[in-house]
């Protein structure tokens, strides 16, 4: 069955406070947007289309970042839900298939929730998601009969019986795509807010002899982020639910309340994650890799057998193979460390190649900005690089090479060879002595005044 989604995004977000659209704002490291995304992706649509308004450049870019292929529509003033979607007809009204229409604000919605929907799409022409709310407060209320639904009354415009329903709109509704955008065009505004309320379709499609039905979810599914208070509690819920997902699916997490994940975490079986790491977004972890307390990781990959931290920050293009060793106080950027590699401690490699089984020293820098460009720098295979050497990039030291400690090394470094680059050792007997004994006499003297 060929889906198409049209995602509303154009509401300005005005409770959150923020010059940035309320759809960019994040929650595990992605915006909202792509959560929303993520879960219609699910359904292979054959268009994703985005209704952007306030800040609609920044949403068209974010939503063709999360899919390039994805259209954007522009819904110049906000006139309700209903406009909102109409916005979306010159390019879905005659595509075969389905509409499902999602919220750019409610961000957990699930791919299997959307399923039932279009299942249930086998015995009504309209399918609402509704689910039961502890506080329905100034939800929509569905009202129905049987296993029929026969309106959507907006709080503003319900009686006091109506808004005593508990039985409320997520917002989230799915139709034959032409049937929906031939309902939508009818839409009106007489009502309390003046607006074109997409509910109003279901009455719509009951005036023209059409079914229309509910399909209940957890009403965690549907919560929408107004607030930053509800975008913390977001946060908050997204966390829970990735923690038992990584533990369910087979990972170690020794403090689970204090690993945050991103939205596109990716952990293997029987990796173990210590307390306190955070991933941000791009972050996969093989099998049986192991990430101490305290790291920082995005945009990266860590293989089967590596170990990573404590205190380690790998950033976007660090590439770690298998039994990698990457230690405390450690920073790896767009870097690829080949197998069996070994950083140990405080140290920076940024735009370098490291060859398989080389050891990098402690303090190592690799200096890859020249203060306009950056460089790159590549170590061979079983290389040792001394504790404090500067590599210079661009620079290349080769397989089976040494730098001596604390070299500072600007010239390529040919394989096998030894590099020694720092001044040579001089000591003078006996000159400690001297020179405490004169200061100390110093000292007095000025003690004395
Ligand atoms: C809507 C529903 C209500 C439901 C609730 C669930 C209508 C009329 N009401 O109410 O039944 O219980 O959601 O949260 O549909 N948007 C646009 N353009 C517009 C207006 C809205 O893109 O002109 C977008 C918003 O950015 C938002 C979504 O549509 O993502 C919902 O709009 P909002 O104004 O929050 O609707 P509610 O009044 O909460
Ligand atoms: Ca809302």
């Amino acid at each position: 069955m060929q889906v198409s989604l049209i995602i509303l995004a154009a509401g300005q977000g005005t409770r959150m406070n923020s010059d940035t659209p309320k759809v960019l704002h994040k929650v595990a490291a992605a915006p909202l947007l792509h959560h929303a995304m993520a879960a219609g992706r699910a359904l292979d649509p054959v268009r994703s289309v985005v209704v952007v308004g306030h800040g609609g450049e920044a949403v068209a870019a974010a939503a063709r970042a999360f899919d390039e292929t994805a259209e954007v529509v522009v819904q110049e003033e906000q006139k309700g839900t209903g406009h909102a979607v109409a916005q979306a007809a010159p390019l879905l009204a005659d595509l075969p298939g389905e509409a499902i229409v999602l919220y750019g604000d409610t961000p957990f919605i699930r791919p299997e929730t959307l399923q039932a929907m279009l299942a249930a799409r086998a015995s009504h022409a309209v399918v609402v998601l509704g689910f039961h709310a502890r506080d329905p407060g100034r939800y929509g209320r569905l009202l129905t009969q049987g296993d029929q639904l026969l309106a959507i009354r907006e709080f503003k415009d319900a009686t006091s019986e109506e808004r005593a329903i508990t039985l409320c709109n997520s917002g989230v509704i799915c139709a034959d795509a032409q049937t929906l955008f031939r309902l939508v065009a009818q839409i009106g505004n007489a009502n309390a807010a003046g607006e074109y309320y997409l509910t109003d379709v279901v009455e719509l499609a009951r005036a023209a002899g059409l079914s229309a039905g509910v399909v209940t979810c957890d009403e965690a599914e549907t919560m929408g982020v107004n607030t930053r208070a509800q975008l913390a509690e977001a946060e908050a819920a997204f966390q829970a639910r990735a923690r038992a997902e990584a533990l369910e699916n087979g990972v170690t997490l020794t403090a689970p309340e204090t690993v945050f994940f991103a939205l596109d975490t990716h952990i293997g079986r029987d990796a173990i994650i210590g307390p306190n790491v955070l991933f941000g977004p791009g972050v996969t972890i093989e099998s049986g890799a192991e990430i101490k307390g305290f790291c920082h990781l995005e945009g990266c990959h860590v293989s089967r057998g590596a170990d990573v931290g404590p205190f380690a920050r790998l950033r976007p293009g660090a590439e770690l193979a298998e039994d990698v060793h990457v230690g405390n106080f450690v920073e790896i950027k767009n870097a690829i460390l080949d197998e069996g590699v070994k950083v140990g401690h405080l140290t920076y490699i940024g735009d370098a190649d490291i060859g398989e089984y080389t050891n990098i020293g402690a303090g190592t820098v690799t200096c890859n900005y020249d203060g306009v460009m950056k460089h790159r720098t590549r170590i061979g295979k079983r290389a040792f690089i001394g504790s404090d050497t500067m590599l210079v990039a661009p620079v290349t030291v080769g397989d089976g090479a040494l730098t001596a400690s604390g070299s500072v090394i600007t010239e390529d470094v040919p394989a096998e060879a030894i590099a020694l680059a720092r001044a040579r050792q001089v000591n003078k007997p006996g000159l400690a002595t001297r020179l405490f004994e004169k200061l100390r006499a110093l000292k007095a003297a000025k003690a004395k005044g």
